[in-house]
């Protein structure tokens, strides 16, 4: 390799300069940030291998929505990510995989062995005519391959584009026709649990509508019987054993796509969220190491799926351009018992453990024995994202998994902000349970009140925006330049708006609310309110639908939705079901209503706006006081969904 450029750093002098130990450090550095931003990333940016160096550090603009990091500079995100840990780790272990059974064999994929894989997956894509700005489609199981997949994605230039295995055809479909990927890489099956899913049947049945795709690669997993299309789908094995272990990485410019995600929103069709190489690979490996303040050696285990955010950021990216030992869990957290994250925390002897509230609280419910059973010990430790966290699961947690003695990261951030944004530094930040702390040195958050005015004391409440670009945050909407515009930056033109609720109380702390707008958070995944009610108006029986989230035990928030049907419904359960599976055919499982309540009408303004925050008390169950009701077109209608509320 040949390194120009910015000073090149030899591996393991990750810089003492931006290491946080205390909270003087944390205090300085961030106040350095605010002061010199472009001053404190490049310092963090020189951590890294760069094939050339950057001109200029940033140029923003946020009343466009633009904002470009690390101009000019050129660099492979595989090299930082591989290559440059070889002459220290080949031999450590960089990738973990722990099997869904384990009665399985676990895998240990060194640094070198990932080197190689990821070269023959890449010299693979190339032989199938995929090359630098391509898109390339991934939808598998959590196995090692699909880790193979993204970064040899990454190493030729071609833009990946995950969609989460429990997604259906459909939602693969628009995924696929949004980006117009030319390849689609996927596997015969998954096991979930006890279950096998089928995965090359769903991919074909959406390769039927995605003109743009023009080959498959399937990785044999679950020994599913599948139909392969001459000329078009091809298997893994065959082909990865005629390539060679050496692909050169293709030079990148900072600002050029390094992936595409879907993240659901209030209103329309998912949105692919552009993020690029230089800002995403500085700003996850940062907050990758500051956040949980990684040390060598460690072993780290994130529990996400690869198919959102989280697992790009903290089971791939971030991890592994740090040198860390990250495990990758096929696996549930409820099978073959509940025991099961514990058992693997035992085995793999992990030392920094991150999850979702969701799994915390469905693991709460079973008995202590579950955990006792195991051997904890190692845990130094422990994170948590997704949703806000409740105070009874953060305690539960910091005692019984914890034992009292290891920090909980509640790291708060999204698919858009491409890494953590406000969250605790582990043993420098001061915890409170159930908050996210203190923003990152970086990031600036600005609380906005209803009048679109900037709240700057402490101990207020209001909606939470950032003032001040950050290096991983998503560029665009893929295709839609307007869209990500009129999304982000218009509510409070100049500023990012997160469309989250927050608190900031007395000491500068920021906890988390919830959404703001019509997202609702379930089991940790997002999902646009509008989406499950297109997908339940599928339903020849339904004539219109209106979707809100209410608190949910285990899921945080579970799905609720009002539906008015053409006739009558004689056999209401029977619809019930009928719904739910066009719901889980249309976008997937996760998004099934969990409550449907058949109505007559919906309380609708004159304007013919749905009163969602009506929809929202009933669904809450707290009808006492329901506002001011004098502007509905029918207030009839309101009583009739109070009395038939589920
Ligand atoms: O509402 C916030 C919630 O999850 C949303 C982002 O979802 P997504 O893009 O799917 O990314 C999830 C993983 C980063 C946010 O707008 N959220 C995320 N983390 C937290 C949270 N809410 C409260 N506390 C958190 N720690």
């Amino acid at each position: 390799m040949n390194f120009i450029g910015s000073k090149y750093l030899k591996e393991n002098d990750q810089k003492s300069m931006n290491i946080i130990k205390t909270f003087d450090d944390y205090q300085q550095q961030y106040q350095r940030s605010i002061e010199n931003p472009e001053a404190f990333w490049s310092d963090v940016a020189n951590d890294f291998v760069w094939r050339k160096g950057w001109e200029k550090v940033l140029e923003w603009d946020f009343h466009n929505a633009a904002a470009k990091w690390f101009i000019g500079g050129k660099l492979n995100i595989t090299e930082n990510c591989i290559d440059r840990h070889l002459p220290t780790r080949a031999n450590q272990t960089a990738l973990i995989w722990e099997p869904n059974d384990p009665k399985e064999t676990s895998r240990y994929i060194t640094y070198q062995e990932l080197f190689e894989r990821v070269c023959q997956v890449g010299n693979m894509l190339r032989a199938h005519g995929i090359k630098k700005g391509d898109r390339v489609c991934i939808y598998m199981p959590m196995v090692p391959e699909l880790t193979y997949a993204l970064l040899a994605c990454a190493r030729i230039g071609a833009v990946h584009s995950v969609v989460f295995a429990g997604f259906s055809s459909g939602s693969l479909v628009d995924r696929i026709n949004d980006s117009g990927c030319r390849m689609v890489i996927t596997s015969d099956g998954a096991y979930r649990g006890d279950k096998k899913i089928g995965l090359k049947s769903i991919v074909d049945e959406a390769l039927l509508k995605c003109p743009t795709v023009e080959k498959t690669i399937v990785l044999e997993r679950t020994q599913t019987r599948v139909v392969m299309k001459p000329e078009r789908d091809f298997w893994w094995h065959d082909e990865i054993s005629k390539a060679s272990t050496n692909c050169p990485a293709e030079e990148m410019d900072a600002e050029d796509l390094l992936f595409i995600l879907y993240t659901s929103g209030s209103t329309g069709k998912p949105k692919g969220m552009v993020h690029t190489c230089g800002g995403y690979m500085v700003y996850t490996n940062y907050t990758f190491r500051t956040a949980f303040q990684y040390q060598d050696k460690q072993v780290y285990w994130c529990t996400a799926d690869v198919g959102w955010i989280t697992g790009h950021s903290y089971i791939i990216y971030g991890p592994l351009s740090a040198g860390a030992t990250t495990v990758m869990f096929e696996g549930i957290p409820s099978w073959p018992d509940m025991g099961r994250f514990w058992h693997v925390i035992e085995k793999h002897r992990v030392n920094i453990f991150y999850t979702a509230p969701t799994a915390i609280r469905s693991l709460e419910k079973a008995p202590l024995s579950f955990v006792d059973a195991y051997e904890l010990s190692t845990l130094k430790i422990l994170g948590t994202v997704g949703e806000p966290i409740n105070e009874e699961a953060w305690h539960w947690y910091d005692r019984n998994i914890g034992k009292g003695h290891c920090p909980i990261i509640d790291t708060w951030w999204q698919t858009e902000t491409g890494g953590f944004m406000i969250t605790p530094i582990a043993n420098v930040t001061k915890l409170k349970p159930t908050f996210a702390t203190l923003p990152l040195p970086g990031v600036q958050p600005a609380i906005m009140d209803e009048r679109g005015n900037e709240v700057t004391e402490n101990g207020v409440e209001g909606r939470l925006t950032i003032k001040f670009p950050w290096p991983a945050m998503a560029r665009t909407i893929y295709g839609d330049h307007q869209r990500f515009r009129d999304t982000y930056f218009s509510t409070f033109p100049g500023k990012y708006f997160t469309g989250d609720g927050c608190k900031r109380d007395e000491d500068g702390y920021y906890r988390i609310t919830g959404r703001v707008d019509d997202v609702i958070i379930v089991s940790g995944h997002n999902m646009g309110t509008a989406e499950i009610e297109s997908a339940i108006d599928e339903h020849s029986a339904v004539c219109e639908t209106a979707v809100v989230g209410y608190p949910h035990d285990i899921k945080g928030q579970g799905v609720y939705a009002f539906v008015i049907c053409y006739d009558k419904p004689h056999e209401e359960d029977k619809l019930r079901q009928e719904i739910r599976e066009m719901v889980a055919k249309i976008i997937g499982p996760i998004a099934k209503p969990d409550k449907i309540q058949f109505v007559s009408g919906l309380p609708k303004t004159r304007s013919g706006k749905i009163m969602r925050r009506i929809l929202r008390k009933v669904a809450e169950g707290d009808v006492s006081n329901l506002g001011d009701t004098t502007t509905l077109l029918d207030p009839a209608v309101v009583d009739e969904i109070k009395a038939g509320a589920l």
